[in-house]
C-alpha cells in the first residue's frame, strides 16, 4: 500500500518536471525565435516573407518543423513550395528543437485532429 502512494508521488514529480522542462524549452524557443527568424516569420498574422508561425503550427507537426528547418533547401518541394529562399541557418540541433516546440505550442487545435 505504502509502495503505492510512493508510487504515485514520484508519478506527480515527474510530470510536474517534464512540465516545468517543456515551459523552459518554449521559453528558450521564443527568444531564438526573436533573434533568427522574426524577420521573415511573423506570429501574429502580421507580414514576412515566410508564412506566419501560427498558420504553420496549425497546419504542420512539429516533427515536421524541424526537418524544414533543419534543411529548408531539401524540405520546401515536399512542403509544397517550388522555390526555396530560406536559408539553413546556424542553429545546434537542440536550438532547432526548441524554437519548433515553440512554434508548435502557438496554436493548440491542429489540421490533422479534423481528419
Ligand atoms: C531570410 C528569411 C527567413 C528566415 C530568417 C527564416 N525563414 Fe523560415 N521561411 C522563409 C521563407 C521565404 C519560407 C517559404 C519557403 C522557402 O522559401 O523556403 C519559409 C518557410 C519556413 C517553414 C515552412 C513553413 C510551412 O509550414 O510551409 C518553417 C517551418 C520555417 N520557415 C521556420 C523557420 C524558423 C524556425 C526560422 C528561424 C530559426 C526561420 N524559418 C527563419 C524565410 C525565412
Amino acid at each position: 500500500m505504502f509502495f503505492l502512494f510512493r508510487l504515485i508521488r514520484i508519478s506527480i514529480v515527474f510530470t510536474l518536471f517534464a512540465q516545468l522542462n517543456l515551459n523552459a524549452n518554449i521559453e528558450k524557443g521564443k527568444d531564438i525565435y526573436a533573434q533568427n527568424c522574426a524577420n521573415c516569420h511573423s506570429v501574429n498574422m502580421g507580414t514576412g516573407m515566410g508564412p506566419d508561425f501560427n498558420l504553420v503550427s496549425y497546419k504542420r507537426k512539429k516533427e515536421d518543423i524541424i526537418k524544414y528547418v533543419s534543411s529548408p533547401s531539401t524540405m520546401f518541394r515536399k512542403f509544397g513550395y517550388s522555390s526555396n529562399a530560406m536559408p539553413e541557418l546556424p542553429l545546434t540541433p537542440g536550438e532547432i528543437k526548441d524554437v519548433s516546440e515553440y512554434i508548435n505550442s502557438l496554436q493548440p487545435f491542429k489540421l490533422w485532429m479534423k481528419k
